[in-house]
């Protein structure tokens, strides 16, 4: 089968159309062939271990230290099972489903297996395979940094980079809770995030979202804007700053901050886990949620989807596409 392969970090072209072993479900597995898969944020920092300030070494020391040890990037997927292991109960050939390997990654392939009992569900019927493709990163990551902030009917949320993976799901789901959510994007994504539900809008380009006056119960900075240290005075009594994107200072200074006020941090990895994706599948089948598609690029020109996500302007997700 056809893989996404890279042997060494680097700029986008590290990434090699290969042919590799197409793999064979264990009993508890079913195997999957992909329709569609993305290209996240994460996929390129992984590539080029471009990582937030502290992360270097730990990054390496995780992923492999002079070359990665999984050759496989992509997060999600979403496709049909074509067949299934002996034990298998939950899913029958010919289902469509999508899947989150998070961390694992691996998903760049023809073919994936993966446990029935994990992070795999069937596929929204009024999604398309390219939507239910970028369900996962982005909608795993702001629902498990929402749930952490135990975020309320009511609440006033901003969200910090609103128009790229994380953030147009963070909006949704924000509103899904009952939120009012302000959104801070570019001017070009506007509509976009307005579109997405966000019932106030501000342009960052135009506007410093720090000194409009108003205060939030969550921040969520999917764009490393807002550290603690500058976006305190906006965080009400008890308020939440969700730090999607952050440093390893950051993520030591955050007990500091819950010792010394009434304010807390939340950040490091997000701490999804497989049954979000049937609470994300049910929200996309009510119509309250919908991944937003930037992008597709045919499996073939990987390279090229990786080059524009490197840029950091993407709305929402990009979209691998395989015949
Ligand atoms: N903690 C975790 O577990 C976790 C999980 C997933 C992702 N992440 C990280 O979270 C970050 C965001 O991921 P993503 O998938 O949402 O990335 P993305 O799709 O590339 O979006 C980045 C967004 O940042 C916005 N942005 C750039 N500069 C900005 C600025 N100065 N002010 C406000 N917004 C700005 C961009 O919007 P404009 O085009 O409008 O500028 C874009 O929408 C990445 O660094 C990723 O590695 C962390």
């Amino acid at each position: 089968m056809k893989a996404i392969v890279y042997q060494r970090y680097g700029p986008p072209d590290v990434l090699q159309l290969k042919e590799v072993a197409k793999p064979t479900p264990r009993d508890n597995e079913v195997l999957i062939r992909t329709h569609a898969t993305t290209v996240t944020a994460g996929d390129c920092r992984v590539r080029s271990l471009r990582m937030p300030v502290g992360f270097g070494l730990i990054s390496r020391l995780f992923l492999g230290v002079s070359k990665p040890r999984q050759p496989i990037l992509g997060s999600e997927l979403a496709g049909k099972v074509e067949s299934v292991g002996k034990d298998v109960n939950k899913f029958k050939v010919g289902d469509e489903v999508f899947a989150f390997t998070g961390a694992r990654l691996g998903c760049h392939v023809e073919y994936k297996c993966l446990p029935e009992h994990g992070a795999v569900a069937m596929k929204p019927t009024n999604l398309t395979f390219d939507e239910a493709a970028a369900m996962s990163s982005g909608g795993t990551t702001a629902l498990a940094f929402l749930r952490r902030a135990k975020i309320q009917s009511g609440e006033k949320v901003a969200v910090i980079g609103a128009s790229g993976g994380v953030g147009t799901a963070a909006v949704q789901l924000a509103k899904h809770f009952g939120a009012d959510v302000t959104a801070v994007c570019s001017t070009a994504n506007v509509e976009l995030v307005r579109s997405l539900g966000a019932n106030h809008v501000i342009d960052y380009t135009k506007e410093d979202f720090k000194k409009g006056g108003e205060t939030y119960d969550i921040i969520v900075d999917t764009a490393g804007t807002a550290p603690f240290s500058r976006s305190k005075a906006l965080l009400r009594e008890r308020g939440r700053l969700l730090l999607v994107l952050s440093g390893l200072p950051d993520i030591l200074g955050v007990p500091w901050v819950s010792m010394t006020s009434s304010k807390i941090v939340i950040a490091g990895p997000a701490a999804w886990r497989a049954e979000d994706l049937h609470f994300l599948a049910k929200l996309a089948e009510a119509g309250e949620f919908k991944p937003v598609i930037d992008r597709r690029y045919p499996f073939e020109q990987i390279v090229e989807a990786h080059r524009y996500v490197d840029a950091g302007h993407k709305k929402g997700n990009v979209i691998i596409t395989l015949a």
